[in-house]
């Protein structure tokens, strides 16, 4: 697999086995990148389908559901009909291997995502989510969470009804939404703590596929660096994120097995 890579990644890979062997406090932050080799499109992509006229910000806001809940509400069950049958791939794998490994070691591994999927779960990390949980629901009103609809119900084989009634909350009749952070609101506070306290004390933050464009999260890198922390970034793609001391440009998949092999072999 190595010998795949340009001498310049292979140089910046070497450089990266270093620090992660090295370190022990480590924060790692990932975004739909890295669940984009398991099938689920990123934000930037161009959506695609029903739904290649709109743009996310014009649905994954509070007032584009207050203007439109039916369009919006639809646009998530379209979202749970993508994700349902998609697994985690090998850099959800690698991460989760890695985690398991600190167990019996001294490093203390973080990992924040953005991701409302729960593919990270599924390949068997401990995560913490700042955007919320696409398979959970609560009342746009009085915020009582409301249980989803089965997931196999989802399986790409059936056809969610997206002109379906919209459920609405049995304690005060608001209409239910998906448990997401929309553009614009607040991050949950306990996860953004811990997100927080996790970037300020790592020695070494690792972002994974996020284009690094939405904030708070964003920020994260800000306050490691801040603090003396080394910076590492896996995206194919180039980022606004000055910080990095290391990029390694290429797909998590790719990327992910690599590194940790080196370190699970010590
Ligand atoms: N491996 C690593 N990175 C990848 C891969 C891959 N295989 N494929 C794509 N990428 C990178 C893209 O180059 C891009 O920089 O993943 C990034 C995905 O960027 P976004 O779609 O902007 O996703 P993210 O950064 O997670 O978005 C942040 O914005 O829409 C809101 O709340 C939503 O959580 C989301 C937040």
């Amino acid at each position: 697999m190595l010998a795949e890579l340009s001498p310049t990644l292979i140089a910046e890979v070497a450089l990266a086995t270093k620090l992660l062997k090295l370190k022990q406090r480590i924060c790692i932050l990932t975004g739909a990148g890295i669940s984009a080799e398991s099938g689920i499109p990123t934000f930037r992509d161009k959506q695609t389908g029903l739904w290649e006229n709109y743009g996310v910000e014009d649905l994954a806001t509070p007032e584009a559901f207050i203007r439109d809940p039916k369009l919006v509400w639809s646009w998530y069950q379209w979202r749970r009909q993508v994700v349902a049958d998609k697994a985690p791939n090998p850099a959800h794998h690698a991460l989760a291997q890695w985690q398991y490994h600190a167990q019996s070691s001294d490093q203390q591994i973080t990992l924040i995502t953005q991701n409302v999927d729960d593919l990270h779960e599924q390949a068997g990390s401990t995560v913490t989510h700042l955007h919320g949980n696409l398979w959970r629901n609560k009342c746009s009103q009085c915020e009582t969470p409301v249980q989803n609809q089965a997931r196999d119900s989802y399986s790409s084989k059936d056809t969610v009804g997206y002109d379906e009634a919209l459920m609405t909350c049995y304690q005060c009749g608001g209409y239910i939404r998906p448990d997401i952070v929309w553009f614009g609101e607040a991050l949950p506070v306990d996860e953004w703590q811990t997100a927080e306290t996790a970037a300020t004390n790592c020695e070494l933050f690792i972002s994974i596929g996020t284009s690094s464009l939405v904030y708070p999260a964003a920020g994260l890198a800000q306050s490691a660096k801040q603090n003396g922390a080394k910076i590492i970034e896996i995206n194919p793609n180039p980022t606004p994120n000055t910080l990095v001391d290391i990029t390694l440009a290429e797909k998590a998949g790719v990327i992910l097995p690599l590194l940790i092999q080196e370190i699970i072999a010590l």
